[in-house]
C-alpha cells in the first residue's frame, strides 16, 4: 500500500455553476431582474468523486480548471471533501468550466456551459497521474471531456486491471465502439440509452432490451438508471436484465441523482468488490435518493453519517 493507491480515480469534468433565479427566462436583448443568485461546484466527474469521498473512499481527481479563482475555489472544495488534488492541473489557457443556468419560477431552465479549461486535459496529464491511475481500485470517467482523453483513461486502466466505470454523458451517437470493449460497467440514464442506440427508451422492459444490447458491444455489466424507477442492472455473469426499483421519494431537486448514483457504485466495488452487482445497484439506489430529497447538486449528496450502517 503506497500514498498513490487510491479506491477510486476520477478523470473527468469540474464546473461552476452560476445560477440565477428568475421570474421568467429573458428574451433576446432584454435585462431582467432575479430574485436569487448562487454559485455551486458541478461537473459530473467532480460530482461523482465527491460522492465517492462522502462515503469513505480515498479519492483523487484528475481534472483541469483555470488559473481564476473558480478554479482556486474548486481546488479548496476538493480539498474539502478530502479529496486528492495532486492531479488537478490549473492553466492559463482557458477559464474553469462554468454553466450559466437561469432558472423561472416554473422550474424550466436556459443553460449555456463553456468547457473551458476541461477540453485541455490531456496525455500529458494522464502520464503525471499514472501512478495513481495503474494502481486505483475503481477508474471513472464520462464525456465532459474530450472523448480521446477517456478513450486513453480507459485504456491504460484496463492494462493494469484497474475496474472501470463508464458514464457515456452527455451521450452522442457514434460513440467509438472502443468505449464499450474498454467498460467494466458502463451506467448511464434512460436519455443517454435512447441517443446511444437510437430508440425509445421508457420502460425497465425497453432498458432491458438496451442492456443486452450494450452487453453485445461489448461492455462488461451494464446499468441503466430509471430516475424514481431505480435501475436495470445487467451483469456480466447473467443473460437477464434485472428491474431494481426503488423507494420512490418526494423529489425536490434530482439535479446530480445520477453522479451521486455513480460516485456510490464506485465506493461500492472498491471497498466490496465481491459483492453481487444487484445488491450495489440496491445500494446505490438509496444513496442517490438521498441526493434528491434535497436542493443543490454536490450540496444535496449524503455523507457516511447520513447512511445507515448496512449501507456502507
Ligand atoms: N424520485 C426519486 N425517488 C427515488 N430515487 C430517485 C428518484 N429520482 C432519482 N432517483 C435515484 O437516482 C438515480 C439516478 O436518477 P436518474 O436516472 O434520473 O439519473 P440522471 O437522469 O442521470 O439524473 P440527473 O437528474 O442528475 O440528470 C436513480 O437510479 C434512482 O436511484
Ligand atoms: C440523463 O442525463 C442527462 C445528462 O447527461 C440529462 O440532461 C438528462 O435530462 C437525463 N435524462 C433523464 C431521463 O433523466
Amino acid at each position: 500500500m503506497s500514498a498513490e493507491d487510491y479506491d477510486v480515480v476520477v478523470v473527468g469534468s469540474c464546473m461552476t455553476d452560476l445560477v440565477s433565479q428568475a421570474p421568467r427566462l429573458p428574451r433576446v436583448g432584454e435585462t431582467i431582474h432575479g430574485h436569487k443568485f448562487f454559485i455551486g461546484f458541478g461537473g459530473k466527474g467532480a460530482n461523482q468523486c465527491v460522492q465517492a469521498a462522502r462515503m469513505g473512499a480515498k479519492t483523487a481527481m484528475v481534472c483541469k480548471v483555470g488559473k481564476d479563482v473558480f478554479g482556486d475555489n474548486y481546488i479548496q472544495n476538493f480539498k474539502n471533501n478530502g479529496i486528492s488534488t495532486d492531479y488537478v492541473e490549473q492553466t492559463s489557457d482557458a477559464a474553469t468550466g462554468a454553466a450559466s443556468i437561469i432558472v423561472n419560477d416554473a422550474g424550466e431552465n436556459a443553460i449555456v456551459i463553456v468547457a473551458g479549461a476541461n477540453m485541455l486535459l490531456g496525455d500529458p496529464e494522464l502520464q503525471k497521474a499514472q501512478g495513481a491511475l495503474n494502481h486505483a481500485k475503481v477508474m471513472i470517467c464520462q464525456l465532459e471531456i474530450s472523448p480521446d482523453t477517456s478513450l486513453n483513461a480507459l485504456r491504460a486502466a484496463r492494462k493494469h486491471q484497474v475496474r472501470t466505470i463508464f458514464n457515456p454523458a452527455p451521450a452522442f451517437p457514434d460513440l467509438s465502439p472502443e468505449f464499450y470493449k474498454l467498460s467494466d460497467i458502463f451506467c448511464c440514464n434512460e436519455s443517454e440509452a435512447e441517443i446511444l442506440m437510437g430508440k425509445t427508451v421508457a420502460t425497465s422492459e425497453d432498458a432491458g432490451k438496451v442492456a443486452l444490447e450494450l452487453l453485445r458491444r461489448g461492455c462488461g455489466s451494464v446499468i441503466v438508471t430509471l430516475g424514481s424507477q431505480g435501475c436495470v442492472v445487467l451483469s456480466s455473469q447473467d443473460s437477464h436484465p434485472k428491474h431494481i426499483p426503488t423507494t420512490s421519494v418526494t423529489a425536490v431537486d434530482t439535479t446530480g441523482a445520477g453522479d451521486s448514483f455513480i460516485g456510490a457504485l464506485a465506493f461500492y466495488l472498491a471497498h466490496y468488490p465481491s459483492l453481487p452487482l444487484e445488491e450495489v445497484a440496491r445500494r446505490a439506489n438509496v444513496v442517490a435518493s438521498f441526493s434528491v430529497q434535497k436542493e443543490g447538486t454536490q450540496t444535496s449528496f449524503p455523507y457516511q453519517k447520513d447512511l445507515r450502517a448496512e449501507l456502507l
